[in-house]
Order: C-alpha cells, then structure tokens, then sequence
C-alpha cells in the first residue's frame, strides 16, 4: 500500500541502494593522471554518498569496492587500492561512527592482507550498535563466490546434523550469505555507462530496480543520487516528520 509519498511499507523498513562505483580509471585517464588519481577522487564520492542517506531516506547503502575479478589488474593498481582502503577506513573511521553509521565488509576475507583486515575488523567492532545508516562495503566480493561459500558452509551444516536438506530454502540460504539479515536492495546504480551487473549481490538483487548512468564514479555525488532515487520514486519526502 502506497502512501502520499509514494513509498510502500515494506520499502519503509528503511531503503537500500547498492552502487557499483565504476570509471574512475577513465576520469583519471581524461586527466591524463594514472588510474590510482582516480581512485582517491572515487573514494572522496563514496564518502558524500554515504554522509547524503540519512537525508534522503537511505538506510542501506551498499558498495562494491573489490571484485573477486580485479586481482587481474596490475600489481601497481591492486597495490594502490588497498593502500587506498586502508587510507580511507583510518581517516573516516570517527566520523563514520559519530554519524552513526554501522559498517560492514562483504566477500571473501581470506586473500587480503593482515593489516587491511585489522582495520576492517576494529571499524565493524567500533561501529556494532550504530543503527543510523549500514554502509556494506564488497571487499574482494564475487556474488558467485558467495553462493559457493555459502553452499559450502550449508553442506558442513549437513554433514554435522546441524540442517536438514529439505529444509534449506530462501531464508536458510540468505542466512548463509555474507549480507546476512541486511535487506535485499531495491535499486541498484552502475555508474560509468556499462550496462553489467558485474557478478554484484547475484542473489540478493533479484527483484532490484537498476539504474544505469554515464556518469563516471568521481563525478557522481549527492544531487546525482538525489535525482536517481525519484526517478524510482524512492526519495523519502519527509512532511515535517521524521
Ligand atoms: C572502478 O573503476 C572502481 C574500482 C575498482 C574501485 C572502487 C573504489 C573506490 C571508489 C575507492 C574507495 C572506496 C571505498 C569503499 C573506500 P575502474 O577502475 O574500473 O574504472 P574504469 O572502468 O574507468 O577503468
């Protein structure tokens, strides 16, 4: 049931927006800057996003920062990148938790190095009660590498006398994935003019609303999301309200 604003209830329980945060190689490279340039100005953009979704009715706000396929980048950029991660968790972690924003990682945690992982730990650990807004961010994330480590942890589940297969179905399965009890997204923003999916929330997307822009990722800030969420009619109009 729709009210005045256009928002169902169900929508209501707080809006999801998953980015796939592309082309910041080609703003850099149209700078004639190396691509890791475009990275730090990414990072700056993936900041006033997520400072934007309290304003806008965002209570959710995914980010897809590391796929499982960008290790075939070269040495020099992964390199960057996780400098770049480090960076950024260490510089917003206060924020971050004074806004109070709960931060969670997603994907496989096994290939990144230990001192990435500390900081990625000690943010989650920081930021455990905060409620205001969830920032997930996808760190060497795959959507089928997910299913698959999600299958495989069902199966020990199986073996142990822990599940029965006949009881595994929708719910056993989310349970199981890295997103755990976060909703499934409603609207899911590519930037940078692909029209991929990219192996991003395979599962959780499956009713998602999907939002293909041209603009590349360090140009893209908040009147651009603002935009895109009413052309879904998923901006939060609040009457004076809450
Ligand atoms: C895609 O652009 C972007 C990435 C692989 C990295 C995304 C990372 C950030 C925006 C940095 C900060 C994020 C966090 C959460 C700290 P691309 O390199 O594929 O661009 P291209 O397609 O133009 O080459």
């Amino acid at each position: 049931m729709n009210d005045q604003s256009g928002i169902d209830a169900e929508t209501r329980r707080g809006l999801h927006v998953a980015f796939i945060m592309d082309g910041n190689g080609r703003w850099a490279k149209a700078r004639k800057r190396p691509r890791p340039f475009g990275h730090q100005a990414g990072a700056k953009r993936t900041r006033e996003v997520v400072e934007a979704c309290p304003d806008l009715g965002v209570k959710y706000v995914t980010l897809y920062a590391f796929s499982t396929e960008n290790w075939k980048r070269s040495r020099k950029e992964i390199t960057a990148l996780m400098a770049l991660f480090r960076h950024t968790i260490r510089k917003t972690a206060h924020d971050l938790h004074a806004e109070g924003a709960r931060v969670r990682f997603i994907g496989d945690r096994g290939p990144l190095d230990r001192k990435l992982l500390n900081l990625m730990e000690e943010l989650e650990g920081l930021t455990r009660n905060n409620d205001r807004v969830h920032v997930t961010v996808a760190l060497n994330y795959g959507g089928r590498d997910e299913i698959l480590r999600a299958t495989r942890k069902m199966a020990d589940a199986v073996k142990a006398g822990a599940i029965q297969p006949a009881d595994i179905g929708e719910d056993t399965m989310k349970q199981y994935l890295d997103t755990g009890d976060i909703p499934d997204p409603d609207l899911v923003i590519r930037t940078s003019g692909e029209s991929r999916t990219s192996n991003f929330l395979v599962w959780q997307s499956a009713y998602a609303e999907y939002e293909f822009t041209d603009t590349l990722w360090p140009d893209f800030g908040r009147e651009q999301f603002a935009t895109v969420l009413d052309k879904f009619g998923l901006r939060e109009r609040r009457y004076g309200g809450v």
